[in-house]
């Protein structure tokens, strides 16, 4: 059996004085897809920050190993080139850079810390089309200041596009369903499917067992006051749905 891309173990993590992860246990095999659920505020966005490498989080005890590594010694941007992606519940605005500047720097900063040749102007440009085509993305909204002005559809549109382009190894997805209206849903879907690989793993945060019909998972998890309390297959996701969240609290408090 291959070393998993992502284990977390035992996980704690402290904001500001508040113990927000209490012990987080997740193994994600490559090629896998995992959903996690949650009430808000149970921590679910607080473990992606962590993975990304957000600043201001202390973890207190436990460990996250990728591809056997020790994540938490890598910087975020080495953990970005290693092939950590996550796509922001909330996406950040940037104001003077046109989306496609910021793409081509973001991809062509991977390639340079990770030893391999820039892409090319023409290269580049043929690469940004193809994921732009795929995900319905118009030309034009990629000449305009990253996410400025961007509805929140296409908010999340643009992070998906990022994540095409850079073909990280592990994909997080934050609440990436959240403002899509009803055929956004669908495209972005399809593009992140077509990312599905034997080789990529994905973590898939959401509220709504809609999106999971279309990004079919192998686990879903829930995730309660800062940890994983109930792990299953999709139908967990749809017993969720039906019953909410109280009976896995019950399991939480045990
Ligand atoms: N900087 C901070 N200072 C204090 N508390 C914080 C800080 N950041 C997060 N928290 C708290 O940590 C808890 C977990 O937040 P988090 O954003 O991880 O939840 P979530 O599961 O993603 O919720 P949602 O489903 O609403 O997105 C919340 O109670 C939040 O208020
Ligand atoms: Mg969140």
């Amino acid at each position: 059996m291959s070393t998993p891309l992502l284990e977390i173990k035992n996980l704690h993590v402290r904001v500001e004085d508040n113990e927000i992860l209490k012990g987080v246990n997740l193994t994600l095999n490559r090629g896998e897809v995992h959903a996690i659920m949650g009430r808000n505020g149970s921590g679910k966005s607080t473990l992606s920050y962590v993975l990304a490498g957000k600043d201001d989080y202390e973890v207190t005890e436990g460990e996250i190993l990728f591809n056997g590594e020790d994540l938490l010694a890598m910087e975020p941007d080495e953990r970005a080139a290693a092939g950590v992606f996550l796509a922001f519940q909330y996406p950040i605005e940037i104001p003077g850079v046109s989306t496609m500047t910021f793409l081509k720097a973001a991809i062509n900063g991977q390639r340079k810390a990770r030893g391999e040749a820039e892409l090319t102007t023409p290269e580049f440009m043929k690469a940004v089309k193809d994921a732009a085509g795929l995900l319905e993305i118009k030309q034009d909204m990629l000449k305009r200041p990253l996410n400025v002005g961007f509805s929140g559809g296409e908010k999340k549109r643009a992070e998906i596009l990022q994540m095409a382009l850079l073909q990280p190894q592990l994909c997080i997805l934050d609440e990436t369903d959240s403002g899509l209206d009803i055929d956004a849903l669908k495209v972005v879907s399809e593009g992140v499917n077509k990312l599905r690989s034997a080789d990529r793993s994905m973590l898939v945060i959401t509220h709504y067992q809609r999106l999971l019909n279309y990004i079919v998972p192998d686990l879903v998890h829930v995730f309660s006051a800062g940890r994983v309390v109930e792990t299953g297959d999709k139908s967990l996701a749809l017993e969720l749905e039906a019953k909410g969240y109280a009976d896995f609290d019950e399991t939480n408090a045990a």
